[in-house]
């Protein structure tokens, strides 16, 4: 840290990101990124899109906005674009949390760091003993509350009466409905919003659309939320979407089969491998995101993440009070997941 930091910033515990090591052969199952690549028509798309790169970008997103309402049935004014779920994320912490944000204690770790940064107080909710959320510990909350659903890193998704529950037991704050694993079997707020002026829901194109690495990222709510969500957006970076992004993300909405192909096939793999793991006596919480996460037998969360980056196999293990039994492990294709098991059989051989 230099002398010359801001004093506001010197406490701030930035997130720290899953290892992203550039190593051969290694099985990487710790960062929930997809086991496959883009829709077919994306890197066309992209190679299209860059022969105007000399200009700015459509500030509205016209075409990508367009698809995604169109997708989603919302209007394009209930539509918002950025550069992926957590820049989204961090303009409605920004846009709706000044009088305070609520949580749960374990959920994704970003949701601590930007209270910290944008100096919003943040309430911890526990989670229940059995790590599921409460919608009663949120009832007369006088702040916005963010509930990730399917949660991270527990994978337990909340169903839409429970969602609808939180919000209306706080008619006058905004509900953030993080849907970054949503496609995953869990069911969608979207179908919320008619009825519910005060949820704005998140959805990013990292994790079912096989694009992390093109950071792309909306919001849908009302007409006036996304505003809102505008007013941080052109007060802060309004070209946040830029233009091979948009390209990619149109192109990806155009191929709704190579979606649903990808998404099932990681249901599928998810099911196959918590039996699996269930048979070698691990404890695996019902997940409907593209991860699991489970206890292993007799052994800490660290040690076997540790006995498993020794056979190259990458998972993620958080060092936080509750969850220090546990590992998380991103579901991938077949292929990995027949290796983690293997690797795992070898572990308590
Ligand atoms: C719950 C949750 N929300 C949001 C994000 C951010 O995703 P992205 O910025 O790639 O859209 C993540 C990333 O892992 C996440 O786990």
């Amino acid at each position: 840290m230099s002398r010359f930091l801001s004093k506001s910033n010197r406490n701030l515990k930035a997130y720290v990101p899953g290892e992203q090591p550039k190593v051969k052969n290694l099985v990487k199952l710790n960062t929930n990124e997809s086991p496959f690549p883009p829709a077919p028509g994306v890197a066309e798309a992209v190679k299209q899109a860059a022969d105007s790169l000399q200009l700015y970008n459509d500030l509205s997103a016209a075409k990508l906005t367009g698809l995604l309402a169109k997708t989603y049935g919302v209007r394009d004014n209930q539509v918002f674009v950025g550069n992926g779920s957590d820049e989204v994320l961090a303009f409605a912490f920004q846009a709706f949390g000044g009088g305070g944000l609520a949580f749960p204690d374990i959920t994704y770790g970003c949701y601590p760091v930007w209270t910290s940064l944008y100096h919003l107080d943040a309430k911890i909710v526990p989670l229940k003993d059995d790590f599921s959320i409460d919608p009663a510990d949120y009832r007369g909350n006088d702040r916005c509350v963010v509930i990730a659903n399917p949660n991270a890193p527990t994978g337990m998704a909340l169903p839409l009466s429970a969602i609808a529950q939180i919000a209306e037991s706080n008619p006058d704050q905004v509900l953030i409905v993080d849907e970054a694993y949503v496609d995953f079997g869990a069911e969608s707020a979207v179908k919320l919003l008619p009825s519910h002026e005060n949820i704005l829901v998140v959805q990013t194109f990292s994790k079912s659309r096989q694009m992390a690495g093109a950071r792309l990222g909306f919001a849908m709510g009302s007409e006036e939320l996304i505003a809102d969500m505008n007013l941080i957006r052109y007060s802060f970076h309004p070209y946040n979407a830029n233009t091979l992004t948009q390209a990619a993300g149109a192109a990806a909405l155009e191929q709704p089969e190579y979606f649903e192909a990808c998404r099932q096939t990681i249901m599928e793999n998810r099911a196959w491998t918590k039996a699996e793991l269930e048979k070698l006596g691990f404890r695996v919480l019902e997940s409907k995101a593209n991860f699991l996460f489970v206890q292993a037998p007799g052994m800490t969360g660290g040690e076997y993440q540790k006995k498993l980056r020794e056979k190259n196999i990458l998972i993620r293990y958080f060092d936080q009070p509750r969850i220090r039994d546990f590992t998380r492990i991103t579901i991938g294709s077949k292929g990995q997941m027949e290796k983690l098991i293997e690797a795992t059989k070898e572990i308590w051989a």
